[in-house]
């Protein structure tokens, strides 16, 4: 069966994705900042927990020697903050705005780079990341959300610069759009994450190389760049 490296998995999004792609009978590596705080993904089948935190590089490091030579089919590069989203443009700090930016935009990028020779080994070869429609550019009629946009466009402009780079290597690096999802990021407003997630692992399942490059949404549209 599959393997699939979930970041971010210990709760929200993240962790449903494990416990649905879990249940599918994947064995999953799911990451955490703190495994002592991972019980429930821990009790998951088939799934290992791993500590990571993607604005670490030591702790990337470690992750990448942990798992050498394992295969890994689809990586979810889903670990992701959003920090006072209502600030106006003054209020919007330098410190607040880097910490978004490392941990959603550099973040996924150091995890992808060190999973590399997993991707390779792997049979499916698809690396995707944990997108928004607050990325979009084209969507964004309403301003706000300064730090998490940045991010987020970032990320896309990232992941499309991977996937031209690695098409050459056969992955697949496609974003993903959860939704207004219901977890803790969104003071749990939004759809049902079983609902965003299982849109999301239909997506996933369907990928093939000629879907690197998009950004597509749980419900199978595309996100305007
Ligand atoms: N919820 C939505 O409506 C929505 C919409 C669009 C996109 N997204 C994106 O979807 C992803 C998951 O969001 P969510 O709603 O599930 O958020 P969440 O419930 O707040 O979970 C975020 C996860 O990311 C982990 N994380 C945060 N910083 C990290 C770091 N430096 N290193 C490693 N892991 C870190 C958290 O670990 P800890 O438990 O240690 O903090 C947690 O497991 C994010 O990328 C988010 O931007 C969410």
């Amino acid at each position: 069966m599959s393997t699939i490296l979930i970041s971010g998995a210990n709760r929200g999004i993240g962790f449903e994705l494990a416990r649905q792609f879990a249940a599918d009978g994947w064995t999953v590596l799911g990451t955490a900042r703190d495994p002592s705080q991972a019980s429930e993904l821990s009790q998951l089948p088939r799934a290992e927990v791993l500590a990571l935190d993607v604005t670490q590089p030591a702790s990337v490091e470690a992750l990448r020697d942990a798992l050498d030579g394992r295969e890994i089919d689809v990586l979810i590069a889903n670990a992701g903050i959003a920090v006072n989203l209502e600030a106006k443009p003054a209020e919007v700090t330098q410190a607040d705005f880097l910490q978004v930016v490392e941990t959603n935009t550099f973040g996924p990028l150091a995890l992808a780079a060190a999973l590399k020779p997993n991707l390779l080994a792997g049979k499916l070869k698809i690396a995707t990341a944990m997108s928004s429609l607050m990325s979009s550019i084209g969507a964004n009629d309403w301003g706000t959300q300064y730090t998490y946009r940045a991010s987020k466009t970032g990320l896309n402009a990232v992941w499309s610069a991977l996937s031209r780079e690695w098409k050459a290597d056969g992955i697949t690096c496609t974003l993903l759009r959860p939704g207004l999802v219901a977890t803790r990021m969104t003071n749990f407003n939004g759809i049902a994450v079983e609902t965003s997630v299982a849109g999301m692992k239909k997506v996933v399942e369907g990928l093939t190389i000629s879907d690197s490059g998009r950004i597509i949404g749980y419900d199978g549209t595309d996100v305007p760049w």
